[in-house]
């Protein structure tokens, strides 16, 4: 049997995970980009190969600015999702159209739009960055964020820039993390950002946007005890925050699969292709008979289901590492960054996954 039939008949397709990145990760099937390990320039060059500037094609043209003469400025990212046309907005606002996506963003996509963000919370005038989104791309654009950004400034992700505006603007959205805003102008940390509008139980939000756009915050500005300042992920991977390791270890792919009775052959011939797995656990949480382990490739269990269950050690085979209270798509990109740099053992990934 063909490797790709078989990675799709493995492929979890529960609509979740259909909308992940591993749609488009699949598709790239070079399993490792050789990069120039020379790279001294200043600026990486974010794509594998040259050809590489065409992500950032049109990204400039639809720069507009509302008002004028204040010094702090909103800058808005948008890859897909709602931007009305509104002159409501409370601060100066510079829109800039990244991608026009109505599916969900990949890891190279997804690091893209980092560095452009990067780019313009750096500056001294801009206040906090909006992204605008698709809502299949919203879950993994605000976890991902959550863990690549370590700013006190807000970053926030949304389906429809109307509603994140207010939030960005609120003085107290500073010191949270990325933030999320939902359709249901529900706010939660990007960490705990649901996999839809409406999935509760996936995460509780932090603040509610009325409906004359005032922010009500539900508690003190704190970051998740995931990515805190005494968080194993800030203090020993620093590393994180930086997107210089995909021009070492190249583009992951971290397909989502779901548990089932695999043959071991089957699995051990999947990990030369990808760089690690996130199993879908089935029913209970006690995956601990699965077949689906490796001692070649991190193997990630991940509950789908809401209300939140907790994978730990204790329910996952010998080899594989439970994803605590991560969806797959949250695993899923948490395992992807720590590829991208190069942190693949077992021991290490325990300690990064709650
Ligand atoms: C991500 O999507 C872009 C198209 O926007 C594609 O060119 C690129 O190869 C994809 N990357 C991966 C890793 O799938
Ligand atoms: C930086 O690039 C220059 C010119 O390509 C090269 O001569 C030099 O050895 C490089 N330095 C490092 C540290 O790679
Ligand atoms: C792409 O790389 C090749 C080999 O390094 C080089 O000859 C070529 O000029 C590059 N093309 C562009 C558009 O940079
Ligand atoms: C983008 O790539 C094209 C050809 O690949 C090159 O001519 C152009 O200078 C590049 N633009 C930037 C901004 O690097
Ligand atoms: C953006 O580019 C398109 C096509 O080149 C042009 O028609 C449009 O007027 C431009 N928009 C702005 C705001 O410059
Ligand atoms: C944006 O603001 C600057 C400075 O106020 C002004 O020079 C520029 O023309 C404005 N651009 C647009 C597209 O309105
Ligand atoms: C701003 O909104 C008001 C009320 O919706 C509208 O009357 C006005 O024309 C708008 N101004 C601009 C510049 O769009
Ligand atoms: C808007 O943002 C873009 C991209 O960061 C930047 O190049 C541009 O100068 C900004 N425009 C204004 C008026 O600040
Ligand atoms: C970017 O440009 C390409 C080709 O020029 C076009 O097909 C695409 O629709 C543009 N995307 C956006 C968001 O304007
Ligand atoms: C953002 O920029 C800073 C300073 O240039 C850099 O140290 C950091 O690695 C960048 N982070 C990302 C995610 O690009
Ligand atoms: C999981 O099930 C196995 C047998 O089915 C049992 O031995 C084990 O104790 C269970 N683990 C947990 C954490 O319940
Ligand atoms: C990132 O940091 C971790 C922990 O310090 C280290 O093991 C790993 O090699 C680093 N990755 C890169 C690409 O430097």
């Amino acid at each position: 049997m063909k490797l790709q039939v078989v990675l799709s008949a493995l492929l979890a397709c529960s609509s979740a995970v259909v909308a992940s990145p591993i749609e488009n990760l699949f598709k790239y099937r070079a399993a490792k980009v050789s990069h120039s390990k020379t790279i001294n320039s200043t600026l990486p060059t974010w794509s594998s190969s040259n050809g590489s500037n065409t992500t950032y094609a049109n990204s400039t043209n639809s720069t507009t600015n509302t008002t004028s003469s204040e010094k702090s400025q909103l800058q808005i990212i948008v890859t897909g999702g709602e931007v009305p046309i509104t002159n409501s907005s409370l601060t100066h606002t510079n829109y800039t159209r990244l991608y026009n996506s109505s599916s969900a963003l990949n890891i190279t996509e997804l690091y893209n739009v980092a560095r452009v963000v990067n780019e313009t919370i750096q500056e001294e005038s801009s206040s906090g960055a909006v992204v605008v989104t698709n809502a299949k791309s919203l879950e993994a654009v605000a976890f991902f964020f959550s863990i690549v950004f370590d700013t006190n400034k807000p970053i926030i992700i949304t389906e429809d820039s109307a509603y994140a505006i207010p939030v960005a603007n609120d003085k107290k959205a500073a010191s949270r993390g990325v933030l999320s805003v939902t359709s249901d102008k529900l706010v939660y940390s990007g960490v705990f950002t649901p996999a839809s509008a409406c999935s509760y139980g996936a995460g509780l939000p932090v603040a509610i946007v009325d409906d004359q756009d005032q922010v009500e915050w539900f508690f003190d500005a704190s970051k998740p005890t995931l990515i805190s300042s005494s968080s194993v992920i800030r203090k020993e991977y620093s590393n994180f925050t930086t997107p210089y390791g995909i021009l070492q270890n190249g583009i992951p792919v971290v397909p989502i699969v779901y548990d089932g009775g695999y043959s071991t052959s089957l699995i051990s011939s999947l990990s030369s292709v990808v760089q690690g797995l996130v199993v879908v656990s089935s029913g209970s949480t006690n995956s601990t008979s699965s077949t689906i382990e490796s001692t070649k490739i991190p193997v990630v269990y991940a509950e789908a289901n809401t209300p939140l269950n907790f994978i730990d050690a204790k329910d996952v085979p010998k080899n594989a590492i439970g994803a605590g209270y991560l969806s797959p798509i949250k695993a899923q990109i948490l395992l992807s960054i720590a590829a991208v740099n190069g942190v693949t053992s077992k021991s290490a990934l325990e300690n990064i996954f709650p």
